[in-house]
């Protein structure tokens, strides 16, 4: 069986390093590991109408900035398919299918839904096309026949593989059932905001973009939450909850001891002198930011390069979109075909030679 790639972002707002280190960093890995015989990565503008549909200009303007987020983490377009949901018509059918196999009930139980729910308060009630995600993110997988799903914490627990297993049992074997491939470390997980907060979000100004400078970087790295507790470098630190040991958790490759911080071996070393007094916030901070320079910097660099060809990015955009879309078209006709709809192809119904 082929191995198939499909993960995607909800174009809101440029992506930040918690997108990077919950997701991106991975995608990039596996795509240069050469394992997977396809890869689709997903534009999902139309689900972030779902929750944004009074601000259609927010999701197209950030198209182009996160697939110049892709391009700069280093998705190759030659090795991986970026393309826009909305371009799919396929996905909307095959949504429209996937209704009819899952309640209201356990839609309302699913706590990724319940959580995502609580985070918008929507004024007027639920939207039924914000409610009903979960399935048109079944549909996204699905179409594509994905076998791997690389996403961060927050996606997790979906409703695809349900929908796979119940669509095979009444239809026949048709949809592949996707493995969810999470974070391997817990603070790739859930990075917390820089103001140590649960999560990185735009409307709390707590993140560090992709596409920051340098100085934005450093100047945010040097404000970061730590321990309150911890007021003088003689004093005993906490480690756990100190944002600044949080990201290096997830950032700290071999190596950056030796680049940057050379009296300690390795991040174990620099815990247990913080945890016993006498190592300052700043020393921490500014090896953070070491680390993290190194990692932007070459994101930083080629987004530079790919923000003066606009017109080739959407070309690229268009290529994979329609690659995408022969892909879709494909499991469609085996769906409806299963699904007993696909009247004008069958011969025997038609009766004619
Ligand atoms: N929900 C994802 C996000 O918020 C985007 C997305 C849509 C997605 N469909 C998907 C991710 C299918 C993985 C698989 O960014």
């Amino acid at each position: 069986m082929s191995k198939i790639i499909l993960t995607g972002d909800r174009p809101t707002g440029r992506l930040h390093i918690g997108h990077y280190v919950g997701s991106l960093r991975r995608r990039v890995e596996l795509q240069n590991s050469g394992d997977f015989d396809e890869i689709y990565i997903m534009i999902a503008d139309a689900q972030a109408l779902t929750d944004n549909f009074k601000h259609p200009e927010k999701v197209r303007s950030n198209i182009i900035q996160v697939a110049l987020d892709y391009l700069s983490a280093g998705l190759d377009p030659a090795k991986s398919n970026l393309f826009i949901q909305s371009q799919i018509p396929e996905l909307t059918e095959l949504t429209f299918y996937y209704m009819n196999l899952v309640t209201v009930a356990r839609l309302q139980r699913n706590p990724t839904v319940k959580a995502e729910i609580q985070l918008r308060s929507f004024e007027n009630g639920i939207p039924v096309g914000f409610f009903t995600y979960p399935i048109s993110q079944a549909a996204d997988i699905t179409a594509f026949k994905a076998t791997t799903v690389p996403v961060g914490e927050d996606q997790e627990p979906m409703i695809e593989r349900e929908i796979v297993r119940k669509f095979n049992s009444i239809y026949g074997e048709t949809l592949v059932e996707p493995e969810i491939l999470l974070p391997d470390n817990e603070a790739s997980m859930r990075l917390p905001g820089t103001d140590g907060k649960a999560k990185m979000s735009k409307s709390l100004g707590n993140c560090i973009y992709l596409s920051d400078d340098e100085e934005t970087v450093r100047k945010k790295v040097m404000s970061m939450f730590t321990d309150p507790g911890h007021l003088q470098v003689s004093d005993p630190g906490k480690v756990e909850g100190n944002t600044v040991f949080t990201y290096l958790d997830a950032f700290v490759e071999d190596g950056d001891f030796d680049n940057f911080l050379p009296e300690y071996k390795n991040l174990d070393e620099l815990k247990d002198h913080y945890r016993r007094g006498g190592l300052g916030d700043v020393k921490v901070k500014k090896f953070l930011n070491n680390v993290l320079q190194e990692r932007l910097t070459p994101i930083r660099e080629r987004r530079k390069e790919y923000e003066k060809q606009i017109p080739y990015v959407y070309d690229i955009l268009r290529q994979g979109t329609e690659a995408a879309e022969a892909k879709a078209a494909v499991t469609l006709d085996e769906v409806r075909a299963s699904m007993k709809i696909n009247y004008f192809d069958d011969k025997e119904l038609i009766g004619a030679e």
